[in-house]
């Protein structure tokens, strides 16, 4: 049978969770917002917001055991059809996938290139990184082919033989890469700072931008809004306890983001270098430092770009899962088909990302002053995914009865625990994501 065992599960979903969004944005955001406070509203964000939601997908996957659009129906109060239509979230799994997989294609580069060479100014790097983006399209191509095609291929496979397993071999290898570079960064003088950085909260730092970038991290993170945890339950066997799973998962995502950080910080702060570098952090700020570490440095630098690699490919399976299953569940095609069919239409947005930041192109590709992958990215991420959100709120909330949602808790946890997650998800999540959606898009 095509399903995940549950420490498969686990895995995979921790596998999803974790990812660039972990390693890179999380360390780069943490910098920009100054350290502790941002980290305390983050975890609080997790633990209120993230969980609360990962608990809903993960409730509304394994109760429907099928794609995002049935399962909604078959959990809705007299099986709603009209429900059909929360099917489209798997549309922005694809779209996340496009220009994740170009980033992937970034770091593949960076693999690459730290074996032989460093750049020892900062101001070379950045300009390597600008050059690699705007300029060296055949090579982004080639790279965004390889991720894509890797990608294509595990899924292909499915669940057991695909996703598991390719979840079970480098999860472990990532928290292996972690493991050597934290201990690195233990010796470092420089862990102190890291450390007081990171746990000190200073809260003068803090306003509405953070509390929101915060909660759109917490939601990022998790893989939230985009049906991955909901189709992931869906291939949980059914007596399998999803609270604990999602517990875990939530424990295995945070503890590996704040690990990035204390290794990240650790590594700026021996160098003297500025933490609130933003999403050059670590495409020119690392590299610089790892090349006055000589031979060892070059290790290093491999070594984490591997492990961001290995993060991202087990990220990028679970985006275009929710799809495929869509495709596979709504219009009985097979596997390969729905492959084909969704693996051809992110590859396709994927050229498209990548050109619109090419000098050559970008022109072309630019709409409304943004380019094409600044819009997949925002549209994702500013309104499908909290979109996606807010009705999966209102769904449970309203259109559930609660003593099924109730039976489906008791059945692993206690009353309280119940009670807890659905005034969560009647009224603060909903509240606190429309909120999230209003600022983005401009309205407050
Ligand atoms: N959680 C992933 C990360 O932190 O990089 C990103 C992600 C994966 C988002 C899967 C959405 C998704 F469906």
């Amino acid at each position: 049978m095509n399903k995940f065992s549950r420490i498969g599960f686990i895995l995979a979903a921790a596998g999803s969770a974790v990812g660039l969004g972990n390693i890179w944005r999380f360390p780069y955001i943490t910098g920009e917002y100054g350290g502790g406070a941002f980290i305390l509203i983050y975890l609080l964000a997790i633990l209120f917001i993230g969980l609360t939601m990962f608990l809903a997908e993960a409730v509304i996957g394994q109760n429907g055991q099928s794609d995002v659009s049935t399962s909604f129906v078959a959990l809705s109060t007299s099986k709603n059809k009209n429900w059909k239509f929360a099917g489209f979230m798997v549309a922005t799994g694809l779209i996340i996938l496009s220009f994740y997989s170009v980033v992937l294609g970034w770091i593949l580069d960076y693999v690459i290139t730290s074996f032989s060479t460093l750049p020892n100014e900062a101001s070379i790097a950045g300009a390597n990184f600008e050059r690699l983006i705007s300029e060296d399209v055949g090579s982004l191509i080639v790279y965004h082919t390889l991720i894509a095609g890797t990608v294509i291929f595990i899924v292909l496979k499915g669940i057991k033989d695909g996703i598991e397993k390719i979840n079970l071999i480098l999860m472990p290898l990532l928290g292996l890469i972690l493991a050597g570079l934290l201990i690195y960064a233990l010796t470092l003088d420089s862990f102190s700072q890291a450390v007081s950085f990171m746990f000190t909260p200073d809260f003068s730092k803090i306003d509405s931008h953070a509390l929101l970038a915060a909660l759109g991290q917490a939601f990022f993170t998790l893989s939230l809004g985009v049906g991955t945890i909901l189709t992931y339950s869906a291939s949980l066997p059914k007596k399998a306890n999803f609270v604990k799973s999602s517990i875990v998962v939530a424990i295995v995502d945070t503890v590996i983001a704040l690990v990035a950080g204390l290794i990240i910080f650790t590594f700026l702060f021996t160098a003297g270098a500025e933490s609130a570098a933003g999403p050059g952090l670590v495409f020119i700020s690392l590299p610089v430092i790892f090349s006055g570490w000589g031979m060892l440095g070059h290790i290093i630098a491999v070594s984490f770009f591997v492990a961001l690699v290995f993060a991202g490919i087990t990220s990028a399976v679970s985006m275009i899962e929710p799809a495929l299953r869509f495709f596979i569940e709504r219009y009985k095609i097979s596997r390969q088909k729905a492959t084909l069919i969704c693996g051809g239409s992110f590859y396709f947005l994927g050229i498209i990302a990548l050109l619109s930041m090419s000098k050559s192109f970008g022109a072309h590709l630019t709409f409304f002053g943004k380019n094409a992958f600044d819009i997949m990215d925002f549209m994702t991420s500013s309104i499908m995914m909290p979109l996606a959100a807010i009705l999966i709120c209102i769904f449970l909330a309203y259109f559930v009865e609660k003593d099924t949602l109730k039976e489906k808790f008791l059945a692993h946890t206690n009353e309280t625990v119940f009670n807890i997650w659905y005034f969560l998800i009647k009224f603060i999540v909903p509240i606190a994501i429309t909120i999230l959606l209003l600022n983005k898009l401009g309205a407050i």
